[in-house]
């Protein structure tokens, strides 16, 4: 059955984890979908895990849409929500509205993502005005990586703690059904997600949250520039890719592939006419 918003917040009412994972083409989605994901993110993290760049500034809107077309074909079950890239909605609010509905329109995603508290408040309003649902983002927002001065855990000191829990409620009060925490401390987290009605989506957050969301390159094992302390390495994906690559290099050097079963056949009378 679909997941929706409605999944979401009746799984948050009735204490049952929310899981989400990222993913950017057909293929993965379709195989995150037939393991039962609720959700799969369309995430801007494609920038560095997809892309190879230091961070996610760069990524377009014709990127999240190219992507979330490949994801939306292939999850038929999850809800698919689609992020919106640095600079497409922080301009203004019309920004904001006209490239929500790009996400949709074009992209076939059943919700938007964004980042940011206070200041993101009246976007996100007049993009849920427009039947568009939001999953708000706050904690380590990495479009913010300028401003916090790197990718570092948010929320350790008292002033900061205070700002992630009355930003949750903003964000809440602005419409959005569900928000994400990222790199925030477990026991904060926690506090956070009991003083909201809408589901939070932990990263690096704690047990103590709604949901979980990964990047699925770490949590499969298939992203080695860095390793993030929240990550856990479910499978070792990247190194029996390897293992696969070097076996095909190697029997195609020694010409065991392609063997008799992966060739086709013609007639010797109609091959013999060619020589
Ligand atoms: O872009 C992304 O993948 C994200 C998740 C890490 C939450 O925003």
């Amino acid at each position: 059955m679909k997941n929706t918003v409605m999944t979401f917040q009746r799984q948050k009412d009735e204490q049952k984890k929310i899981t989400m994972l990222t993913a950017y083409d057909y293929s993965t989605a379709k195989v995150m979908d037939n393991a039962g994901i609720n959700g799969i993110l369309v995430g801007d993290s494609l920038g560095m895990v997809m892309l190879g760049c230091e961070d996610t500034l760069s990524v377009t809107m014709e990127d999240i849409i190219h992507h979330t077309k490949a994801v939306a074909r292939g999850a038929k079950n999850a809800l698919v929500v689609a992020d919106m890239p640095f600079m497409s909605y922080q301009t203004s609010v019309y920004d904001a509205v006209y490239n929500a509905g790009r996400l949709m329109k074009e992209g076939r995603c059943q919700a938007v993502k964004l980042e940011g508290g206070a200041a993101v408040c009246p976007q996100i309003e007049a993009i849920v005005a427009a039947s568009i649902p939001v999953m708000a983002h706050i904690g380590l927002t990495p479009q913010s990586v300028n401003a916090f001065g790197g990718f570092k855990v948010q929320g350790k000191s008292e002033e900061a703690a205070k700002r992630i829990l009355a930003e949750a409620k903003q964000v809440e009060a602005a419409g959005a059904f569900a928000v994400v925490l990222e790199c925030v401390p477990a026991k904060l987290a926690e506090l956070v997600t009991k003083s909201v009605s809408i589901p939070t989506i932990g990263i690096g957050a704690g047990a103590g949250c709604d949901g979980q969301i990964l990047v699925y390159q770490d949590m499969l094992g298939m992203f080695g520039d860095f390793k993030p302390k929240f990550v856990k390495q479910f499978a070792h994906v990247g190194a029996e890719m390897e293992k696969g690559i070097k076996a095909y290099i190697a029997e195609t050097q020694n010409g065991t592939f392609p063997a008799q079963e992966h060739t086709f056949k013609i007639d010797e009378e109609v091959i013999n006419k060619l020589y």
